[in-house]
């Protein structure tokens, strides 16, 4: 059984006061204990963020890392830094990062590998757009990002993966995939897990959605067979929502 996770991606929102009102909103409110909780908020308010968790038992991550250990490299973070300041998990390949930065799979692939050596968790997500939906190549598309973005990993560190689906077409849109569209995306993937590494590893990994998830729509999405839990944007930013998409998870643990 795949324990739930509730992750919060907080993308450029939020100044330092109110992520650490956020964050501290979220240690006291009145949560699921059956349900992994992780928040990724900038990387410039990760070490705020961390003294306000402190031993919550919620995770924190972060929405990007580089590839490097370190040296001349302007403007990036690594992994020791992260390590550093608390977090556990890093957000790798996000829509925004593959689309509005220009990320490919070969650079993700670097990532991935550069935060399991580390020993941190990553979060990869992959996703068509409503052009390659359109045109039937969602199962393509995905397949590609997932081979590329996964490549040359042993089935043990695939297993310390969390992989997040995430359609384009439905990120900050409101337009939300339906629970059997969802299903039948993670279901290829859970296949892939399992032809490309063992049966182990696809019943182990997590596969989360990810696209307008909200508190109304989360429960029917996590009842889903191969929906682990959700990658959530704009409802993360709200205490009392992103709280319901917590507790909506735990109806659903067997
Ligand atoms: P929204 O929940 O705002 O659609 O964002 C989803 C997302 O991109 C999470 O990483």
């Amino acid at each position: 059984m795949r324990r739930p996770l509730i992750a919060g991606n907080w993308k450029m929102n939020l100044n330092r006061a109110d992520a650490v009102a956020l964050s501290s909103d979220l240690v006291n409110a009145d949560k699921s204990s059956e349900v992994d909780v992780l928040i990724c908020p900038s990387h410039i308010y990760l070490d705020a963020v961390s003294s306000t968790l402190g031993d919550s038992g919620i995770s924190l991550g972060a929405q990007d890392v580089y590839f490097e250990a370190g040296g001349a490299f302007t403007g990036e973070i690594s992994t020791g830094m992260l390590s550093d300041v608390g977090c556990q998990f890093v957000i790798l390949g996000h829509s925004e990062r593959r689309h509005v930065m220009g990320e490919t799979d070969s650079l993700i692939n670097k990532k991935v590998k550069a935060v399991l050596e580390a020993g941190l968790t990553p979060v990869l997500c992959v996703g068509e757009t409503l052009e390659d939906r359109e045109a039937g190549n969602t199962e393509a598309v995905v397949k590609t990002q997932f081979e590329g973005s996964l490549a040359d990993l042993s089935p043990e560190q695939v297993q310390k993966t969390v992989i997040a689906y995430e359609p384009v077409w439905a990120i900050g849109t409101g337009k939300t995939a339906s629970p059997e569209q969802a299903q039948e995306v993670h279901a290829d993937l859970r296949k892939l897990l399992n032809d490309r590494y063992n049966s182990e590893t696809s019943e182990q990994v997590r596969i989360l959605y990810g696209g307008s998830v909200k508190p109304d729509n989360a429960s029917n999405l996590m009842s889903q067979p191969d929906i682990d839990g959700a990658l959530v944007g704009g409802a993360s930013l709200k205490a009392d929502g992103f709280t319901a998409i917590i507790n909506a998870a735990n109806q659903n643990v067997a």
